[in-house]
């Protein structure tokens, strides 16, 4: 590998974490399954303290199969470590009660994910910890809602369901003059598509359970620290809560990295194919994508993003929810799942899911969103313009 030239994303995820010299030349690091470490000597145990997190001490800690996957994260983003758990929201729940403290206030994005705004309305906030949502679309206005203590701005860009691209420069411009670290969930571009840490981002959770892992049979997450002090700070943290990853799921999750690239190009491409046919369906009222023009912060995605991945809303015209639901039963290749990230597509009905408090969210009407797999995009428009007949259908049409 040369040293000069940065190499490219799509070969860092080729090769990184692959160590076949130290695997009886094994291409894919082998899965390590580990719980007790046996050392020679007092000695050797000792020396392992100097480095508590690098070599393996006890299973929890990291195995081989930990420090390949976490080294991968680390080369893709850029970062100076990553630190795997058992799932995507171990990850954000980790990286918020590792950071914050009783008497803190963290500012989080009213689009995140709901099992985040639980998270901190539920349990962060009994704790002491002061939570505020902020509009998504806020930008540098941010700057007006950071107080003394405000230790994090917690972001998620674009939301998982109502799909906004937040302006991360501005709001890690604002947030670093003042001492507060940003968070952003990037489980929606990952490291290919949004460079997190050269957009001011200082940590980056992923729920690798989706495009990294890729093939829906994981759960696992991934925290990405800019700086070292943040990992080692949050590497601790997540040993001693308990939150480590399994071997398996691990190797999983390194076995997804290595198609990464190819499956979100095809999941770019096929979910626009999609996307622009849906735009011209009579039911649909607005196609929420991105990449797509009339999306909020459309033209920040162009700024800063480079790719989509197939993940969108659509909001169709007024009509009873019995209808849609009439339509999405009636789906041949859309799974009806509340994931995502998979090679197959999924489909959600999401009205009276999105939960907001900072600002006002409302839809012409009912409200889906939509995973776009690795089918053939033909196919799957065909199957949806026999969901539109069947909602049709149900409406007497
Ligand atoms: C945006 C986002 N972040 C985090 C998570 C949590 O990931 P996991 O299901 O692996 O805990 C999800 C899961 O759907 C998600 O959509």
């Amino acid at each position: 590998m040369s040293a000069d030239k940065p190499l490219k994303p799509d070969t860092i995820l080729t090769h990184a974490g692959s160590h076949p010299d130290l695997n009886h030349g094994a291409v894919n690091p082998p899965v390590y399954r580990v719980s007790t470490v046996v050392f020679p000597s007092v000695a050797a145990m000792k020396e392992g303290e100097k480095h508590p997190f690098d070599h393996m001490r006890y299973g929890r800690q990291g195995t081989p199969t930990t420090f390949a996957f976490e080294e991968a994260v680390t080369a893709l983003d850029g970062g100076a470590g990553a630190i795997a758990t058992c799932s995507g929201q171990a990850a954000i729940t980790t990286t918020l009660s590792g950071l914050l403290r009783a008497g803190d206030h963290a500012l989080i994005a009213d689009s995140a994910y709901n099992p985040t705004r639980r998270f901190c309305s539920d349990y962060l906030a009994q704790c002491g910890i002061e939570i505020d949502y902020y509009d998504p679309l806020i930008g540098a206005g941010i700057a007006a809602l950071i107080k003394p203590n405000t230790k994090i701005v917690y972001t998620e860009s674009p939301g998982s369901l109502t799909f906004e691209i937040q302006d991360i420069p501005a709001i890690a411009a604002a947030a670093h003059e003042k001492g507060a670290l940003v968070v952003i969930d990037n489980t929606w571009a990952t490291g290919l598509f949004f460079d997190a840490f050269k957009h001011g981002a200082d940590i980056s959770v992923q729920a690798a359970t989706k495009f990294l892992s890729g093939h829906s049979d994981a759960m696992l997450g991934v925290i990405s620290c800019k700086d070292r002090q943040v990992w080692n700070r949050l590497k601790g943290f997540t040993t001693f809560s308990g939150m480590a990853a399994g071997s398996e799921e691990l190797y999983l999750g390194l076995r997804g990295m290595r198609t990464l690239a190819v499956r979100l190009r095809q999941h770019q491409q096929s979910g626009l194919t999609v996307a622009r046919w849906l735009q011209e369906r009579p039911e649909v009222a607005r196609v929420i994508h991105p990449a797509l023009p009339g999306c909020p912060g459309h033209e920040i995605w162009k700024r800063d993003f480079t790719g989509a991945c197939g993940l969108f809303a659509v909001e169709l015209k007024p009509c009873p929810q019995e209808a849609v639901h009439a339509m999405v039963d009636s789906l041949a290749h859309f799974g009806l799942g509340f994931s995502w990230g998979g090679y197959e597509s999924l489909i959600l009905a999401t009205s009276g899911a999105i939960n907001r408090t900072a600002t006002n969210w409302q839809p012409a009407g009912p409200t889906l969103r939509l995973h776009i797999g690795l089918e053939d995009p033909e196919d799957l428009i065909a199957d949806l313009a026999r969901g539109f007949a069947h909602l049709g259908a149900a409406l007497g049409r």
